[in-house]
Order: structure tokens, then sequence, then C-alpha cells
């Protein structure tokens, strides 16, 4: 299981988290991954990119340039890692940052690389500094400086590397040194879905599933899954059982509302941990400005977990909005959440 994956997720998020869980890596889930650009949907500007750039490196018989991307989980950033690696017709290493201890981890894993293999690393931005340094003359020749000895004996020895493609993935690309952002030749930030490419995703995953679902349902599903196609999926399993248990088996608006609301998931996709976040800057900050650090000690959670799963969802559909003071509610939260609007503007 690699180690990026959360055994223990916060009970408010469960399958509403961007973040990967082991239900991730279920191969009835793993199936429904897209292998190659033509199944896969939406984020058609970064398709376009990469197929130009593939399609360049094979007429030139070179690996394509490093890749990373940054944004929300759930998004695609693993997959369009696979789907490069297939495209090249090479094979895909799979490690992540943390999981990456010391020097001689990624050594073991660049040596064992072919040509025009990947070598995906998630969660790039925390790979511990020592192990970064190796990266350098990996990625920019395609080398591997060894040192022997230490102070006045130490020597270092070059060793070759076959030539491959580095695909990062960050949540955080703030968070990476200049001296690493710099040595990827292409870089593309992943944004949320819309809902029209959230129902194709939608029905796709139900045709290979084999479960029925029909236009109002699929609707319904995209509308509730954050913008983000792992979401759908999950959803979709949960959904199905409920079809098959409390109804006829097919997937309907009402199946799906019915499923979902025992999954704490409300209309716009928002699980009880988004609402709590709101709420927080509401009740107790008087709907903010306030700082992230204060909103976690309230919530008890982790400061990370906010940023990186919970605040980018509410950002983009306006529900939070990020001053150089802090963190302030909308007047499109307070509605949603059934507070009234006059009382925060006169107050
Ligand atoms: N399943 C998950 N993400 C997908 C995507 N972008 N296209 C098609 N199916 C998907």
């Amino acid at each position: 299981m690699p180690d990026d994956i959360i055994t223990q997720s916060s009970d408010d998020q469960g399958i509403l988290s961007g973040s990967c869980l082991p239900i991730d890596q279920e191969p009835e889930i793993l199936s429904l991954r897209p292998e190659n650009f033509s199944d896969y949907i939406g984020q058609s500007e970064i398709v376009e990119t990469l197929k130009i750039a593939i399609q360049a490196a094979q007429q030139r018989k070179e690996p394509i340039d490093h890749v990373l991307f940054h944004g929300p989980p759930g998004l695609g950033k693993t997959t369009l890692a696979h789907i490069i690696a297939n495209e090249m017709g090479g094979k895909i290493t799979v490690t992540s940052g943390p999981a990456l201890d010391k020097g001689g981890d990624l050594i073991g894993l660049l040596t064992h690389l072919e040509e025009g293999d990947i070598l995906f690393v998630d969660e790039i931005h925390r790979m511990p500094k020592a192990v970064e340094e190796f990266l350098y003359p990996a990625m920019e020749d395609f080398a591997v400086d060894f040192v022997f000895d230490k102070g006045f004996h130490a020597r270092s020895h070059r060793y070759k590397l076959n030539r491959f493609t580095l695909v990062g993935a960050t949540t955080r690309v703030g968070l990476l040194s200049a001296p690493l952002r710099d040595r990827f030749g292409i870089f593309r930030s992943l944004d949320f879905y819309n809902e029209q490419d959230l129902v194709i995703i939608s029905r796709r995953s139900a045709a290979l599933l084999e479960v029925k679902i029909d236009d109002k349902g699929a609707w319904e599903l995209a509308k509730r899954s954050r913008g983000t196609p792992r979401i759908v999926n999950r959803l979709l399993k949960r959904v199905r059982d409920y079809a098959q248990v409390k109804a006829d088996g097919v997937i309907t608006k009402e199946t799906v509302n019915a499923a979902l609301s025992l999954e704490g998931v409300d209309e716009k996709g928002l699980t009880n941990l988004d609402r709590r976040f709101v709420k927080t800057i509401i009740e107790f900050y008087n709907g903010g400005p306030v700082g992230i650090e204060a909103i976690a000690a309230t919530l008890q959670e982790e400061t990370d977990t906010l940023v990186d799963v919970v605040e980018p969802y509410l950002l983009k559909i306006g529900f939070i909005i990020r001053t150089s003071s802090g963190r302030k509610a909308s007047e499109a939260a307070y509605r949603h959440l059934g507070y009234s609007v006059q009382k925060k503007l006169f107050q």
C-alpha cells in the first residue's frame, strides 16, 4: 500500500475527503482509472500540453521533460502520471516524498529505471532536503553522485542513469524549494472539474461498474462530488449499494439524495467538516477574518488537513475568502448554512 494513504481519516470528512483513502486502492476503484488520454475526461489544456510534449519527445526519441502537477487531492495527478507512462510505453515506479527517508532509498529507485521510464513522486514537497539534493543531478544530468568517506578523504563517484522522466505531484507548490521547482520543464495546476465533466465521469464509471444510472442521477452525483472525480467514484459505490438494497438497482436523483444524506453529504457536496469549518468562522470568530491556526485549534484538526483538503473547495465555491488578515465567511456561506445575512452585515 503506498505510504501516502491515510488509514485513519477524520470521522467528519470520510468518503468526501479528497485525500487518498484505502478504498481508493481497491481493485474495483482502480479499474475506473482511465489508462490513456482518449478515456480521460476534463483538464483539456493540460491533456493537450502533455500530448504535444509526448509526441515531440517520441519523434526525437527522448523521454519527455520532467513534469510537476499541482492541485488539491483527487483531481487526477496520479492518474495522469500513469497515462504518461502508458503513452510513452515506459514503466512507472510510484513513491512519495515522506516514503523517501534516506538518499539511498531514492538512489535504489533511480538506478532501476530504464530508458523512458517514469518515476512518480507524490507529495514531493514532503521529501527530506538531504534526499532532494540527490535528485538535482539525477534530473539535470541523469546521474547520481556517490560520496565515499568523509572530510579530507571524501571522494565522489558519478554513476550514469538511464534517461527517465520525473513526475512530481504536490498539493503545496509554495513549499517546494526553488532549485527543485526550476528543474521541471512542465508545470501545470489541476483545477476542480466542472459539473458537465463530472456527469460524463459518473456515467463512464457507472458503465464500468455495470450499474444503471439515469440522467438526473448522474447530475445529482456530479453536483455532490466537490468537483473531484475521486469523490464521484467513491460516492457511486455507496449509492450503488443503496439503490440495490432500497430501490430497484437503478441510480436516480432520489436514490443519490437518500444515500448521500445518510453519508452527511449536503446538496452542495459539503461534509460535516466543511460545515464545521465555516460555522467556526461564523460563530466563534464573528465571520472572520481569522487565522487558519485559530480555526484548526477550535476544530481540533490538523492545519495541513484544513489547508490541503477542506479549504480549496470552499474557496472555489466562494464560501470562504482568504485575506491578508485571515479567512472570512462569505454571504453565500451564511445563506447556505441558514444564518441571517442581515445579522452579519449589521454587526
Ligand atoms: N476517473 C477518475 N478521473 C477520471 C477522469 N478524469 N476521466 C475519466 N475517468 C476518471
